[in-house]
């Protein structure tokens, strides 16, 4: 068993000056920049920011998918049996594919330094994507990104 690091925080508790910032922070980030001020205030009400430490794992591989992850500050590794699939920096996301499916997690995912995310629940997560076609939309093309990328690497 691993130490747990994280350290949640309700965004609905955190002050109204890095409420801003976080919702700053989110209209910069394409996932969400089609969002208006009251769409994102309602995600955060609902969403948990984490930290952790350089080498913590966030996701484990075949464990069931609870939870979406925004990366807000720091960077991550995808790894499968100690290969690195992808690394993914602030405001790339990851954890979707297990929620999409309900398989168990396809890879490990790493914080290859210190990383703060906003963690969604998968009813959460759900939810976004049935109410915003724009959303919904970005995922795909960042999914089939990866898939384009995923194949070109096993080609290489
Ligand atoms: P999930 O399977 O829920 O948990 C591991 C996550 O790693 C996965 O969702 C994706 O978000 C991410 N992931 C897996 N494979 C890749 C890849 N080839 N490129 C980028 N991200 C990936």
């Amino acid at each position: 068993m691993h130490l747990n690091h994280e350290l949640p925080q309700n965004i609905a508790s955190l002050a109204k000056e890095s409420e801003k910032a976080l919702i700053a922070k989110l209209h910069s980030v394409p996932l969400f920049s089609g969002l208006k001020e009251k769409q994102l205030k309602s995600i955060l009400a609902g969403a948990k920011q984490r930290a952790y430490p350089e080498g913590e794992v966030i996701v484990a591989e075949g464990e069931a998918g609870v939870a979406f992850y925004l990366i807000l500050d720091g960077a991550v590794e995808v790894k499968k049996k100690g290969k690195v699939l992808a690394k993914l920096g602030s405001g790339n996301f990851f954890g979707e594919m297990s929620l999409l499916d309900r398989n168990p997690r396809s890879s490990d995912v790493v914080a290859s330094k210190p990383t703060t995310v906003l963690a969604l629940s998968s009813w959460e997560f759900q939810g976004l994507l049935e109410s915003n076609n724009e959303i919904a939309m970005s995922l795909l093309k960042t999914l089939t990104h990866r898939l384009r990328e995923s194949g070109q690497s096993l080609s290489d």
